[in-house]
């Protein structure tokens, strides 16, 4: 009786921790490379320590008319205000793997391989991906303090046969970039963010 009060015990203590921590959020203003114009707010869900990471908001002043744009985490945070999009660094890449497409396994891409986001004849992206590698917290996956690129150029999964293919995606310049930082919000928010 009393290992079982104390299982219990410790059960709630657990599940109350966990609970009061997930859902966790994120949130990146992304702004022109080397400016403080922000084209979009991006906002990251993580709903249990083991869910899928749910990305969704809209960029602006992207290039017109379908064009697609190579869309990564990289490894080092930038200024929030104003950021340098070259000082991120590569590609976040804490497995040392070849570039690839989201869908690959973790084997087969880089963690911060988020493929491409789609702009629109205005130039606007509506942005919703769902990624099974990338989390927002832990020691090895975590992309919170990180940096969201957009790029110029199309990333090619690593398929192009270009010189930087395998390690860029041959994406091009980083014409936007946005760090990446935890932050709260309440339920019926996180409703209006995702869900809208
Ligand atoms: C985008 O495409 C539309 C429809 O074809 C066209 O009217 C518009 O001028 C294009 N915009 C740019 C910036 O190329
Ligand atoms: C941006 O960062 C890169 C790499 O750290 C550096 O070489 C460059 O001088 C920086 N540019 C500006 C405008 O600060
Ligand atoms: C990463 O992988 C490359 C190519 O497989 C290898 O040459 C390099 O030594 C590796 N780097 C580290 C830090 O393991």
């Amino acid at each position: 009786m009393s290992v079982l009060f104390f299982l219990s015990t410790i059960f709630l203590i657990l599940s109350n921790g966990y609970a009061s921590s997930y859902p966790l959020y994120a949130r990146a203003n992304v702004r022109l490379d080397n400016s403080a114009s922000v084209i979009g707010t991006l906002y990251f869900i993580q709903a249990t320590r083991t869910s899928l990471v749910i990305i969704r908001g809209t960029l602006a002043g992207l290039v017109p008319n379908q064009t697609y744009h190579g869309f990564h985490v990289h490894t080092s945070k930038v200024s929030e205000t104003r950021p340098n999009c070259t000082a991120a660094g590569a590609h976040f890449n804490p497995y040392n793997r070849t570039h690839g497409a989201p869908i690959s396994p973790i084997t087969q891409r880089h963690v911060g391989d988020l493929g491409n986001i789609y702009a629109d004849q205005y130039g606007s992206a509506q942005i919703l991906i769902i990624d099974k590698i990338i989390k927002l917290t832990g020691a090895s996956q975590s992309i919170i303090e990180r940096t969201i690129i957009v790029h110029r150029d199309v990333d090619d999964y690593g398929l192009g046969g270009q010189s930087d293919s395998l390690t860029t995606g041959h994406a091009g310049a980083r014409i936007a970039c946005g760090l990446i930082q935890s932050t709260s919000m309440t339920e019926k928010e996180a409703f209006l963010k995702f869900l809208s």
